[in-house]
């Protein structure tokens, strides 16, 4: 991703202030430093104790109503049933914190506005009730560490699309930020994300993951991959190396315009390791191509014409992934 960052460091560490502008229509915003730190965030910052419960108690929906129309109607949040929701427990104030007295004097002051509030606030106030399962490890993610807060992509009142996005689809919402990526699915070969057949989230968790780039199964890329490809998770008895490492040293996760997603057209992808064997793999010149009996190595699908098990065999004289 190419977009301008500049961080500036000022006053201690635990006071500094970092700025960050991520770009794309996100306001540059400022947090506490320790928020942004690597492995997630040492006792809270002082803008974030202040941001606590302002002392007071509750009023109730109704009497909020009686002033304002913004709602939640029609959301997960209206849902009575739900004992978790704010419906049924504390309505507005579960977000928005008691507002007894600003409901006395409409002093905008005395009440809680996600809107003016720093990120990782605005995250505390959600994560107060989504800390589980899928949301655990939001405190850290990267979209943590650069300042996006669950409003940047979920809005309370005025959602566009489902789960209650601030965009129609998912991936448009993700292509504010990630349009090099998304565009990458526009090419010929490609994962079925635009033809809904998987979105990005099957493959990445946006709140957070322990695999990296916020892959959500696994802890390596591999898992992620074989978490549904699990033709490919072997083990074999004979391996090929780089499938073992990473499955995106030949593959693009997003789309290439390559047969299978490949990084690199074939024979050009194996030749980029293979340069020396038995019968040389190597890029062929006009003389080889037509007095060799190599030449043939290097035609249509080229090397996978006989090496068909280019991510393993298991055959007990597979060694060269003939079979
Ligand atoms: C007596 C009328 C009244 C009641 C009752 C009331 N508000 Fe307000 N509220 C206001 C006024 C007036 C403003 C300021 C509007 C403005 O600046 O445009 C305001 C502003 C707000 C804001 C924005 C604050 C800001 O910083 O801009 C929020 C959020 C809010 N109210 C939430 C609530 C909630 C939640 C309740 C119920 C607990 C509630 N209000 C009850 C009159 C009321
Ligand atoms: C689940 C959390 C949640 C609940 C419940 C909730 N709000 Fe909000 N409210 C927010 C967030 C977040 C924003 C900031 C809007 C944004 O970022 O899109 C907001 C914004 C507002 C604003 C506008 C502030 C502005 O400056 O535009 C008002 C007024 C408000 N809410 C009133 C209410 C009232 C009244 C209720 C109850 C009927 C309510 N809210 C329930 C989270 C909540
Ligand atoms: C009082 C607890 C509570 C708070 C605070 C809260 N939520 Fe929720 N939220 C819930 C519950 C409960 C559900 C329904 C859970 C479910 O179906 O998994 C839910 C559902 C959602 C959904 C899923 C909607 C869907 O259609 O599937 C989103 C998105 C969401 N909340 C975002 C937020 C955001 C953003 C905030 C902070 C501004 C927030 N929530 C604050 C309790 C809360
Ligand atoms: C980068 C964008 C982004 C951010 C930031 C984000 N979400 Fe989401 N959220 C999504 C998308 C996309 C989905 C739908 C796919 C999925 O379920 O992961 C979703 C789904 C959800 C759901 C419903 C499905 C589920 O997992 O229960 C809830 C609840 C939710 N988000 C809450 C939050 C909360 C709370 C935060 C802040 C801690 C947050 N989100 C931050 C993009 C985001
Ligand atoms: C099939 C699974 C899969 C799908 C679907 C997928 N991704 Fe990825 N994505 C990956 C993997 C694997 C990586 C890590 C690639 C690497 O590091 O070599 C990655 C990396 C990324 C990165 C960071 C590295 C980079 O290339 O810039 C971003 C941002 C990203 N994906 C966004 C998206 C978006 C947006 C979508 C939806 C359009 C999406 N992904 C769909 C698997 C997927
Ligand atoms: C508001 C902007 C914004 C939105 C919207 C957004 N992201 Fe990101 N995302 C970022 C930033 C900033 C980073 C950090 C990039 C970096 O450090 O290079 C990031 C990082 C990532 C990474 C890479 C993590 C890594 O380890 O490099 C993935 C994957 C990713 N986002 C997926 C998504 C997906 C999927 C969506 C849509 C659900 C999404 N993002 C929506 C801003 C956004
Ligand atoms: C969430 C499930 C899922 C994950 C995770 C996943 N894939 Fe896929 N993959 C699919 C689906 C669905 C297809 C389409 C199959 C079809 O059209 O028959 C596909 C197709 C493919 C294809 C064939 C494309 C073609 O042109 O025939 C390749 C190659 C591929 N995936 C590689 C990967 C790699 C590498 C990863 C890890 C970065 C990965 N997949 C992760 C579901 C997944
Ligand atoms: C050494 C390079 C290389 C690596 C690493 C690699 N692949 Fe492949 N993959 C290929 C080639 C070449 C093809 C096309 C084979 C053909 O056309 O017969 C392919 C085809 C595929 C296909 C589509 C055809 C089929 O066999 O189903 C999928 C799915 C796939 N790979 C998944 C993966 C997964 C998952 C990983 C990681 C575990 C991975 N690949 C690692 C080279 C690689
Ligand atoms: C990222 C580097 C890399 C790429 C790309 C790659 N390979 Fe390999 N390949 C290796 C390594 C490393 C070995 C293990 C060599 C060893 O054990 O001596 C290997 C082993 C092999 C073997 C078995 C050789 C033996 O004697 O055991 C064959 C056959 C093979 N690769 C074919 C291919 C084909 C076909 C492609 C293209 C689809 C390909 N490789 C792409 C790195 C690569
Ligand atoms: C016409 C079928 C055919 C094609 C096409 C082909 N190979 Fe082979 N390859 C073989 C055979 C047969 C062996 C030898 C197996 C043996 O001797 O055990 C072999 C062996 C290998 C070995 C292991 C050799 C060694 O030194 O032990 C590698 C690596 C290899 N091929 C890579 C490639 C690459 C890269 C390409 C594409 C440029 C390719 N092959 C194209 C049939 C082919």
């Amino acid at each position: 991703m190419n977009r301008p960052r500049f961080y500036l460091l000022a006053a201690s560490l635990t006071f500094g202030l970092a700025v960050a502008c991520v770009g794309n229509g996100i306001e540059p915003v400022v947090m506490a430093a320790g928020a942004g730190a690597q492995a997630g965030r040492p006792s809270p910052p002082p803008s974030r104790a202040a941001a606590a419960q302002p002392p007071g108690e509750y009023v109730g929906e109704a009497t909020c109503a009686a002033c304002h129309d913004q709602s939640y109607k029609g959301t997960k949040h209206a849902l009575m049933l739900n004992e978790r929701t704010p419906a049924a427990t504390h309505g507005c104030e579960s977000c928005h914190g008691p507002g007894k007295a600003h409901a006395e004097s409409g002093d905008p002051a005395l009440i809680k506005n996600p809107k003016k509030m720093k990120p990782a606030e605005v995250s505390d106030i959600c994560t107060s009730c989504h800390n589980r399962a899928s949301h655990a490890l939001w405190d850290g993610s990267q979209h943590f560490q650069r300042n996006l807060t669950c409003t940047t992509c979920h809005s309370v009142h005025a959602p566009k699309g489902e789960p209650q996005l601030v965009a129609r689809t998912e991936m448009e919402l993700c292509a504010s930020c990630h349009r090099p990526v998304v565009n990458r699915v526009y090419r010929f070969h490609h994962m079925p994300v635009r033809e809904g057949g998987l979105t990005c989230s099957s493959c990445h968790n946006p709140h957070g993951s322990s695999n990296v780039r916020l892959l959500r199964a696994g802890t390596t890329i591999d898992e992620s991959c074989t978490s549904c490809h699990t033709d490919k998770r072997g083990p074999y008895l004979w391996e090929h190396a780089p499938v073992s490492e990473s499955c995106t040293t030949c593959h693009e996760p997003h789309g290439t315009n390559n047969d299978r997603m490949l990084v690199s057209k074939l024979p050009f992808l194996c030749q980029r390791c293979h340069v020396t064997s038995r019968h040389p793999p190597t890029v062929y010149e006009g003389y080889l191509l037509q007095n060799s009996a190599n030449g043939n190595k290097i035609y249509a699908r080229a090397c996978a014409n006989c090496h068909t098990q280019v991510h393993g065999s298991n055959a007990p004289s597979g060694k060269a992934l003939l079979r």
